[in-house]
């Protein structure tokens, strides 16, 4: 396959290259800086990029430049560190200047811009974030560019197939950026074909009959569009061989369970929905710590799990909706499969031994959004906010998940969710649900006196969920949600806006 690795130098925005040289059509993957030589050659790149790095090319222990690729012969562009340290290991000038340049620059072409900025507007913006400049090319390179902060803002040295450029083109503030990556993509390193997330259905078709054969496969659902994707996926490769088992905890949102079950009843998917509401409400009575609610939660999933799956013969395979984010975050693409705590399956029963097979691996959420849709995954299913495995339990905060604070709860939430989308703000919160807060205050209506719950509304705004803000909703929807909420569910009498950023505070209330 063609593809253009990037060598992470622990840049900010090293995991945004990979998805930017996707968008532009060509397959990439993040390796670590430090990743060996022969590995590289085996996967024969037609391009490299070196990321940025927090790091100055000075420090002692800084991730030096990997001379020994330069043997390879193919083409690389060094981003922001990237270059400098390309600069400096080949002999040019690197230092520190008086003050950085941080944000946005006007950048002027030199030399008409060379072979990588050719033909680009002579003055334009650019996105910068440094500290150490170039001050001299190495012997041999062209400089391209220069902003009143840095001299040397982009170089050149084509015979030898080197390019550095101190901007990030992988930002949006960069408006040329696509331009410049596509240069280095298609002209440069000679990437001819295009990929597309679409492109990843048929061949991961193949590997997984290639890695099945006639074996059994089983597929934990949760809902959410990782599980259901990958369902789909490997449904295509394997057919009635794959049966997809539901835990229907009880914890889910209004309808969300008979949704599940329609779609894939609708795609012809063995499906086993397994009622299990009695059995973790019963778990869950007198529960109220947030970590032991999870716990139980956890484990009784497990426990349900492990008793359908033994009841379907021979099952040697599971499928799991491993994401490229969370291989990244687990260590890198060729680790161990290490399974997160609270990935789709929440945790699997140690002596069922399966293979794993994770379709996703290689995607980033919005492509696995992309072939969703291909594949035909219902709108509403593609496009879910992230919901969280122990579902509504974790949102019913300081006091016992019971069936009666569940349903008031889902009420309030579907009436939430229903104007968001009417409003059309669904897909540009990161999540938007409602909280249950476990105490009661004193309300008039009608003529009589009301002691109910009070329900929070948490919407908020993210890119992945490390940090969050909360969503500015607008005041008429917020006036519709709570007049709806107060007049249609008898237990509340009060509805509050959560307007805390995370940090200092979490997304979910547990
Ligand atoms: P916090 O509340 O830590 O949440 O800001 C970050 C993201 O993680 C989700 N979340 C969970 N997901 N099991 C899950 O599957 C959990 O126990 C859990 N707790 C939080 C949360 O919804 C948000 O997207």
């Amino acid at each position: 396959m063609e593809e253009v690795l990037v060598l992470d130098f622990g840049g900010q925005y090293s995991q945004l290259i990979a998805r930017r040289i996707r968008e532009c059509g060509v397959f990439s993957e993040l390796l670590p800086a430090t990743t060996a030589i022969e590995k590289i050659r085996e996967r024969a790149p037609r391009g490299l990029v070196l990321s940025g790095g927090p790091a100055s090319v000075y420090e002692p222990g800084a991730p030096p430049f990997p001379t020994e690729l330069l043997e390879l012969g193919i083409p690389m562009l060094g981003i922001c560190y990237g270059m400098q340290a390309m600069v400096q290991a080949l002999g040019g000038k690197v230092e520190g200047a008086e003050s950085g340049e941080f944000g946005r620059a006007e950048l002027t072409l030199r030399n008409a811009g060379g072979r990588l900025l050719g033909g680009l507007p002579a003055e334009q913006s650019c996105w910068m974030s440094h500290r150490d400049t170039v001050f001299e090319p190495p012997p041999g390179f062209a400089a391209l560019a220069s902003t009143p902060a840095s001299p040397v803002a982009a170089v050149e040295a084509p015979d030898r197939g080197l390019y550095g450029i101190q901007f990030h083109p992988e930002v949006v503030h960069t408006p040329y950026g696509t331009e410049v990556l596509t240069r280095f993509l298609r002209e440069i390193a000679g990437c001819e074909r295009e990929w597309s997330p679409q492109s990843v259905i048929a061949e991961q078709i193949e590997a997984i009959r290639a890695q099945v054969g006639e074996g059994r496969v089983i597929c934990g659902l949760s809902g959410g569009v990782d599980s259901s994707v990958a369902a789909l996926l490997v449904h295509r490769a394997v057919e009635e061989r794959l049966t997809c088992v539901f835990v229907d905890h009880g914890l889910l949102r209004l309808n969300e369970a008979a949704q599940v079950v329609a779609a894939f009843e609708r795609f012809g998917i063995p499906l086993v929905h397994v009622d299990a509401e009695e059995r973790f409400l019963a778990r869950l009575a007198g529960v109220d710590d947030p970590e032991r609610k999870r716990k139980v939660i956890g484990e009784e999933f497990i426990r349900v799990f492990e008793e359908e799956a033994l009841k379907i013969e021979e099952v040697a395979y599971l499928v799991q909706g491993t994401l490229y984010s969370d291989v990244i975050e687990s260590g890198g693409s060729d680790g161990s499969e290490t399974i997160k705590s609270h990935h789709n399956v929440g945790g699997l029963p140690e002596d069922l031994e399966f293979e794993l097979v994770e379709p996703l691996r290689m995607l980033f959420k919005d492509e696995v959004r992309a072939v969703g849709v291909e594949l035909g995954l219902p709108e509403r299913m593609v496009w879910r906010q992230p919901f969280p495995g122990p579902g509504l339990a974790i949102r019913i905060v300081g006091g016992e998940v019971t069936r009666e604070r569940l349903d008031v709860l889902r009420a309030a939430d579907a009436i939430l969710q229903e104007e968001v989308r009417a409003a059309e703000l669904y897909r540009q919160l990161w999540q938007s649900f409602c909280v249950l807060p476990v105490v009661r205050s004193v309300g008039v209506q009608g003529d009589g006196r009301t002691y109910a719950y009070p329900i929070v509304i948490r919407a908020v705004t993210s890119d992945d969920a490390m940090t969050a803000d909360w969503a500015r909703l607008p005041y008429d929807l917020l006036e519709r949600v709570s007049n709806r909420i107060i007049n249609e569910i008898r237990d509340v009498n009060r509805v509050a806006l959560d307007i805390s950023s995370k940090p200092p505070a979490t997304i979910e209330w547990e």
